[in-house]
């Protein structure tokens, strides 16, 4: 279950074999091709798939529907769908951000023009509404357009936002918009199906969230503290990009002139050396420290709101999952 530096893999906790005979059925669903579509479609996601990943969305979606005793058919196309509107918005996000590394492998936008890399990730939004819509379930549908509409919101924002009177707040909307909303559909939308009750669906909801919230905390302290190599994607990126995330936010705060610089940072007015400078002093700073304990409070809200949920390994299993989001190292 650990690694030699004693962090947890994904493939290799304990919580991933209970999904595993379904989260196969998920790949095969991802994979299917389609009649007379151009073989470079069905390339580019053999491509971005079997790069690897973790698979975590799909793997809360899979625990949590056994959990509650979701039909397996549709259970496994939620999932799949879930994963597919990821890897969208990944091909997306990496043309936008102009990353060339994802998953240790070069990006779609390293190798092929921006117009066929949207087209790409237009073709995999489609796939992923497809897969949903077979569910049959016109609520998680809704549900997954909501969804969608939120990230994009979020990544305008995040493209056009002058300075926001509340920098933490600012963080939190932006992070909750790229990341926990879809955490929030994957478990929200298992209860769905499900036909669950209105207070099952809104605490799957609100766990999801919570899971989503610390996740990405998680992932932007990994930016500061993580090697390129085991993350598989280019690190120390955020600040230089001018993105403030929470270590660098709580950091500002243990200082003189924070908001100065806060204002300095985010309009790209620091030159590289001073920029390596503070990257260097958040790291060994304990803001990193803070930030985690953050991402600890949210993950311990969601596993108190599984104790209203069925005693059965799924849920131990979700438990395992939330404590992983905290300590993982890629
Ligand atoms: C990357 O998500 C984008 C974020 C929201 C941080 P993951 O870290 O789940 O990426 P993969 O699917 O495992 O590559
Ligand atoms: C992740 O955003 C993409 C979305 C969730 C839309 P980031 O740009 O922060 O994630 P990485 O670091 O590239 O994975
Ligand atoms: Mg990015
Ligand atoms: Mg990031």
């Amino acid at each position: 279950v650990y690694s030699s530096n004693g962090i947890m893999k994904p493939q290799t906790a304990t919580f991933f074999d209970l999904a595993q005979p379904q989260l196969e059925a998920v790949e095969a669903q991802m994979m299917r091709s389609f009649d007379g579509h151009h073989p470079s479609l069905d390339d580019a996601i053999s491509h971005l798939l079997s790069s690897g990943g973790k698979r975590i969305r799909p793997t809360v979606a899979i625990l949590a529907g056994k959990m509650l005793d979701v039909e397996m058919e549709h259970l496994i196309l939620h999932a799949a769908a879930i994963e597919m509107l990821h890897t969208a918005t990944l091909v997306h996000d990496d043309l936008i951000d102009g990353a060339l590394l994802r998953r240790g492998i070069p990006t779609l936008n390293a190798r092929w023009s921006a117009g066929a890399t949207v087209l790409t990730g237009d073709y995999i939004f489609a796939r992923a509404a497809h897969l949903a819509a077979q569910t049959g379930s016109l609520a998680l549908m809704e549900s997954f357009a909501r969804t969608l509409m939120t990230i994009v919101n979020g990544e305008i924002t995040q493209l056009f936002e002058l300075e926001p009177n509340s920098l933490q707040k600012s963080y939190f909307d932006r992070i909750h918009a790229k990341t926990a909303s879809l955490f929030e559909v994957s478990t929200e939308g298992v209860a769905l199906i499900g036909g669950c009750d209105d207070e099952t669906i809104e605490t799957m909801r609100i766990f999801g969230n919570n899971i989503g919230l610390a996740f990405q905390i998680v992932d932007d302290i990994l930016d500061f503290t993580g090697d390129q190599e085991s993350v598989g994607k280019p690190v120390g990126s955020d600040l230089r990009q001018g993105l403030l995330t929470l270590p660098t936010l709580l950091y500002l705060e243990q200082i003189e002139d924070g908001r100065t610089l806060a204002r300095s940072l985010r309009e790209k007015q620091v030159d590289d050396l001073e920029l390596e400078h503070i990257i260097q002093s958040v790291r060994t700073s304990s803001a990193v420290d803070l930030a985690i304990q953050e991402a600890e409070r949210f993950t311990q809200q969601a596993e108190e709101l599984l104790s209203h949920m069925p005693a059965k390994p799924e849920r131990e299993a979700l438990i395992e999952i939330a404590r992983y989001v905290v300590r993982r190292d890629l």
